[in-house]
């Protein structure tokens, strides 16, 4: 059956009548721009075909039913009782109803029926494109009158506050903002955005998206401790955020201790590798990014250590086979590598990453081929 169609029939069996409307909301890979949001720096990321979809309605009861169609589970509760403290996929969809009314805006019960196609923890963005598409759901059904940067801090919020992940705004922000054949530029100090073109089939060129299988969490540990090292810097240096860094080796020479400097070299080396794709981007350089990928992929490596041996294998074949640059995307600890090829290549060096990972013992990987789409909103 089509995804749609199970929403509405789900759908109709929770609340015996048809949804008010279907909203979607995609996830999302990152270009480059890694670890840089929570430090006020650059991202260009963009949103990719694979969605969430919510189908939803008011309700005559006091209650707000959420049904995960793809695992045939349901969660009720009362209006009333939103507060933060749940678990699972149902966190993701009240978290973003908690939010809008800890912000004043008039929530009502309603059934939320949700399906998506984003791989989980695959460090595309899974949950903030549940997180958008409620938050697309919930702004039509009640009738709220949000800007689309302001929905996506109040989804941010949801993230941080409601689910516990101390995460910036990269994703919820590339969920809602992106525009199909764009990536999005954004400034996460002065949410300033730029639509980035990036006609990647007219210059022959196609992005593969593989994911290594290696799951990944934010909620624990690494995330925030890389988070809080660079808070600390700051601190040190005497700046708002690393993005006020602007003479790199006067600042490392400032730095107390080795591992500091490294975390401190990626964040702002980065953020000039971000501001440097955005400046060749709008000149329609295509062919000059895919080095700063590989420049990329290396500082995250070295630098930042959020790579994981699935990860380094994935970027090193596919780089052997052709791939002009790769890198692994999302937060990090496993998940997905991106490799820059040219078109009709993709295939093949997905299959030779399978091979690799073969002949090492790790599980098989799957991958497709992104194409830039759209953001999120209404589908009926
Ligand atoms: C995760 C977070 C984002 C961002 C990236 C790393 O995806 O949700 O806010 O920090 O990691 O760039």
């Amino acid at each position: 059956m089509d995804p749609a169609e199970k929403l509405v029939s789900r759908y109709r069996e929770l609340a015996c009548s048809a949804p008010e409307g279907i909203w979607f909301a995609p996830g999302r890979v990152n270009l480059i721009g890694e670890h840089t949001d929570y430090n006020d720096g650059f991202v260009l990321p963009f949103a990719l075909e694979r969605r969430a979809v919510v189908a939803a309605g008011h309700r005559h009861d006091d209650l707000i039913v959420m049904h995960a169609a793809d695992l045939s589970e349901t969660v009720e509760l009362p209006l009333s009782d939103l507060s933060p403290g749940r678990e699972g996929w149902a966190a993701y969809l009240a978290g973003v109803l908690w939010v809008l009314r800890e912000e004043g805006y008039p929530i009502a019960p309603a059934t939320l029926v949700l399906t998506s196609n984003v791989p989980l923890g695959a460090g595309l963005s899974s949950s903030a494109a549940i997180e958008c598409a409620v938050m697309a759901a919930a702004c039509d059904l009640f009738g709220l009158d949000i800007a689309p940067m302001e929905r996506a801090r109040l989804a941010q919020r949801a993230e941080n506050v409601y689910v516990g992940a101390p995460t910036g705004i990269l994703d919820q922000a590339a969920s809602i903002l992106c525009h199909a054949g764009h990536g999005l530029f954004l400034d996460c100090r002065t949410f300033e955005t730029t639509d980035v073109p990036l006609p990647l089939r007219g210059q022959g060129f196609e992005i593969l998206v593989l994911d290594t299988r290696t799951p990944h969490s934010h909620v624990e540990g690494e995330y925030g401790e890389r988070r809080a090292t660079c808070e600390r810097a700051a601190a040190i240096l005497g700046v708002r955020a690393l993005r006020d860094v602007t003479d790199l080796d006067t600042a490392l020479a400032r730095l107390p201790d080795e591992l500091m400097r490294r975390r401190v070299r990626h964040v702002v080396s980065e953020n000039d590798r971000t501001c440097a794709a955005l400046k060749l981007a709008r000149k329609g350089r295509l062919a000059d990014l895919p080095p700063l990928l590989n420049e990329s992929h290396a500082s995250m490596r070295d630098d930042y250590e959020i790579t994981v041996p699935t990860v380094d294998l994935a970027v090193e074949t596919a780089l052997a086979h052709g791939a002009l640059g790769a890198r692994m995307t999302g937060g990090g600890f496993g998940g997905c590598i991106i490799a820059w090829c040219f078109s009709g290549q993709a295939e093949h060096i997905g299959s030779a990453i399978r091979e690799a990972f073969e002949k090492v013992g790790f599980q098989e990987p799957s991958w497709f081929t992104a194409v830039p789409a759209d953001g999120a909103g209404r589908l009926s």
